[in-house]
């Protein structure tokens, strides 16, 4: 026995990229239902990036999600460059005059479950075996529930916004996927230390890559280039602090608060796009047709303005019936996407050692770095870049 739903809008993926979707519909008077094969457990305990763009934030506050990245997120109006062992500061505000704000992504993620919650929102977590078929007439969305009954979504319309493991990206028929891998990964670790600076630093050094970031008065985050095959049970408290000591060591005698490492973690890295974004009734949304290294943090920043723009889309689709309204998704989409791209791409390689890599390439390295941070123009466009490019 399977029981049938219909809805206008399934969501397969309850992460922030499909609850915000669902948000923005819900607002413009379009129902929709969201399934999710993880637990919300599993989704708030898992460690992502935490830099959101100034129009994140806009979007989180100005559509009623919470105001809590303004109350408890910070706002960064500017990131180190380390190289040469010194530190040279962009400052977002003066250049571009934005700024962007360190918060979690889990803190975006459970801002926007208690959202969809507080408005009645039909969340669907811990189910399983999720099936999506007919998307080029009338979707439907099966799945299990956690007490093994099996369910029907019927729905005008399916958006997969189901991540980098995607189920829904292999249904769109033809699609081109471009690729990039690239020789290293990060090494992610959770710390029980006192913040070492008030913003972000982005390190290249000899031995590799280091980003230093915050989470609290009492926990920061921290990376550094690795290999792809690092296994992280390998790295003791001390080998890891002596790579990221041996990073950041520099003659302004700069040097990071150490403590208990509370989590580790290889990061993979690569980057990606699927194109188009929609086939039928089918559409993607954020990691499902695109990832980017974390470089730039970037990820979340491109779901959210994905799911604006196809909200919009979509409101037009059925309010105004206009039926060609999804045809322009894929290029306004991907628009902003290959310029993250190319941005997450040109901070990765700028700031990171490649084991191939001739001393030519290291010197012409630290000649970008140095011609960047000492021209006006070069630091504009890294504080454009980071802060993120205006919606329209
Ligand atoms: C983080 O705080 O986790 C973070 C910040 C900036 C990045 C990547 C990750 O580029």
């Amino acid at each position: 026995m399977s029981t049938t739903t219909t809805t206008q809008v399934a969501i397969v993926g309850g992460g922030p990229a499909g609850l915000m979707l669902s948000h923005l519909l819900h607002i413009a008077g379009i129902e929709s239902v969201v399934v999710d094969n993880r637990t919300v457990e599993q989704i708030e305990t898992t460690h992502r990036a935490g830099i959101l763009e100034r129009d994140s934030v806009r979007l989180l506050v100005d559509s009623g999600v919470s105001d809590r990245v303004l109350t408890e997120g910070h706002e960064h109006e500017g990131i180190s460059l380390r190289f040469g062992g010194v530190s040279h500061r962009i400052d977002f505000q003066k250049l571009a005059g934005a700024s962007c704000w360190l918060y979690p992504q889990t803190q975006v993620f459970v801002d926007l479950h208690r959202a969809r919650t507080r408005d009645g929102g039909d969340l669907r977590y811990g189910i399983t075996d999720t099936e999506v078929d007919g998307v080029l007439d009338t979707p439907t969305v099966r799945y299990t529930d956690a007490d093994g009954s099996r369910h029907e979504i019927s729905a005008e319309l399916v958006v997969g916004a189901d991540g980098s493991r995607s189920i829904c990206r292999a249904l769109v028929a033809d699609a081109h996927q471009y690729y990039r891998e690239y020789p290293f990964a990060w090494f992610g670790v959770m710390v029980e230390a006192p913040p070492s600076a008030p913003e972000l630093i982005y390190t290249r050094s000899a031995q590799g890559f280091a980003l230093i970031s915050q989470r609290t008065d009492t926990v920061q985050r921290m990376y550094f280039q690795c290999e792809p095959t690092e296994d992280p049970a390998a790295w003791s408290d001390d080998r890891i602090w002596e790579q990221l000591h041996t990073r950041l060591a520099g003659s302004d005698g700069f040097r990071l608060k150490d403590g208990p490492v509370i989590e580790r973690t290889v990061l993979p890295f690569r980057s990606f796009v699927q194109s188009p974004m929609r086939h039928g009734n089918l559409v993607l949304a954020g990691d499902a047709a695109h990832t980017v290294p974390p470089t730039g943090a970037k990820g979340l920043n491109l779901a959210l303005s994905d799911v604006r723009v196809l909200a919009e889309e979509i409101e037009r689709a059925v309010h105004k019936g206009d039926d060609d309204a999804l045809d322009n998704y894929t290029d306004r989409a991907l628009s902003r996407v290959w310029k993250a791209q190319h941005f997450s791409y040109w901070m990765t390689t700028m700031l990171h050692n490649s084991s191939d890599a001739s001393q030519f390439d290291e010197q012409r390295q630290l000649g970008e770095l140095q011609s960047l941070v000492s021209s006006e123009a070069g630091s504009t466009y890294l504080a454009e870049g980071y802060t993120g490019w205006p919606h329209h």
